[in-house]
């Protein structure tokens, strides 16, 4: 029906049948003897190619499985061809076009070559003939088609999937698409219902012709489905919290050191985190060959909470566990502070009038046994030195 504006594809010398009345079963009658055709392809001469017009309208993208590597779309396909067995004159016949079973005609052996499964949607059991010998074949398809996905940039990936429209037996058939690409994307993007997550972006048509042998060729038609996935639902509930988890886990720093705040508060971070990994690996694509740079991210925000709990660790055994080590042979110091500090351009520490020795008392061992800076007393005992 969608194609039925379209012109009817080169007619050749058609029967033209004769009805005894305008009524559809003097029609019916008529097209008796071309029914016994429907096994042969319906040209007089063989070597005369068929032209069939393939055209499909998109009607919703029902998923993309990046595991198993497959689109699934629904799409209203048609099919248009010359019959050249059949003519009758409408005014004589009464119709202009009639329905008929497909198995009473010739239908062309059309496959998808990336079809990964059996067409399920519901099947039309009719065709259209018209009066000047065109066919009409129309029909929903399910089509579960392979296609190379490439889910580096996921979630923010664009899709371009291949319809390759061909014969799998004849040779004879001549396929050709009816429309120009932006006519069938429009319509498409205007009756699409059921997207998803996948926003149609594409859908356009090349014609390829593959040479068998010097006097056979192949054809095939192939439609580029193009889709782009919208990123939302992953910023909202992958790439944000794990951002907020990462900035909370830089400004934990803020905490004091000395107390155990800040290691324990890293650890629930991470575990909470982990927790959080686990619960959203379900929105995460899985495939053999590419690993998304968003796993990669996801990775590298564990590997910096872990960098920066080990961290911690650190600056707190520097902090309490210095206190119990030997002092610093003398040479070292000497090299370190007389030598070294030069070579690196770093400016000799301006000397003061009094120089006087504060004694951390961190270094004494109190804090770390108790873990916690009373500020107070530590003024207090300072003063008191003074
Ligand atoms: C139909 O009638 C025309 C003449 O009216 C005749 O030439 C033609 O052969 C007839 N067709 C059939 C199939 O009998
Ligand atoms: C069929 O078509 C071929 C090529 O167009 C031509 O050479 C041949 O003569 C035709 N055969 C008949 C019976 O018309
Ligand atoms: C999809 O891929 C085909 C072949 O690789 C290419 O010709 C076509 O331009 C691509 N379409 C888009 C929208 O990238």
């Amino acid at each position: 029906y969608f194609l039925g504006s379209c012109s009817p594809p080169a007619p050749g010398e058609a029967v033209m049948l004769n009805c005894s009345s305008p009524t559809t079963p003097a029609l019916l009658e008529a097209l008796a003897p071309v029914f016994k055709l429907s096994s042969i392809r319906p040209v007089s001469n063989i070597s005369t190619p068929t032209r069939v017009k393939v055209e499909f309208i998109m009607f919703g993208i029902l998923g993309v499985d990046e595991k198993s590597q497959l689109l699934t779309t629904f799409i209203w396909q048609s099919l248009v061809w010359n019959n050249e067995f059949v003519s009758w004159d409408p005014e004589q016949c009464g119709a202009r076009r009639i329905t008929i079973p497909r198995k009473y005609v010739w239908v062309p052996d059309i496959v998808i070559n990336e079809f990964m499964e059996k067409n399920n949607a519901p099947p039309v059991p009719y065709v259209y003939l018209y009066s000047d010998g065109k066919v009409e074949d129309d029909e929903p398809v399910k089509v579960v088609s392979s296609c190379r996905l490439d889910i580096y940039m996921f979630p923010f990936d664009t899709q371009n999937c291949t319809f390759s429209f061909n014969s799998y037996k004849l040779l004879g058939e001549i396929f050709e698409s009816a429309w120009e690409d932006d006519y069938r994307f429009n319509v498409s993007k205007k009756v699409m219902t059921t997207m998803g997550e996948w926003r149609l972006i594409g859908l356009s048509v090349k014609k390829f012709e593959f040479a068998i042998s010097e006097a056979d060729s192949y054809q095939e038609l192939r439609f580029y489905v193009t889709v782009q996935r919208s990123p939302t639902m992953y910023v909202v509930n992958l790439l944000l919290p794990s951002c907020f988890l990462i900035t909370v886990d830089l400004f934990s720093f803020l905490l004091p050191p000395q107390s155990v705040d800040r290691s324990l508060f890293k650890m629930t971070l991470i575990l909470g985190y982990t927790m959080f990994l686990l619960i959203m690996n379900d929105l995460l694509p899985v495939t053999g060959n590419t690993i998304p740079l968003m796993n990669v991210f996801l990775s590298m925000c564990l590997v910096l909470m872990v960098g920066s709990l080990l961290e911690t660790i650190v600056i707190t055994n520097l902090l309490c566990g210095l206190a119990h080590q030997s002092p610093v042979p003398w040479i070292l110091r000497v090299i370190i502070l007389q030598f070294l500090g030069p070579l690196m351009l770093l400016p000799p520490k301006p000397k003061k009038k009094e120089d006087t020795v504060i004694e951390n008392p961190a270094t004494r061992g109190t804090i770390c046994d108790s873990l916690s800076i009373d500020a107070d007393r530590v003024m207090k005992t300072n003063k008191e030195r003074f």
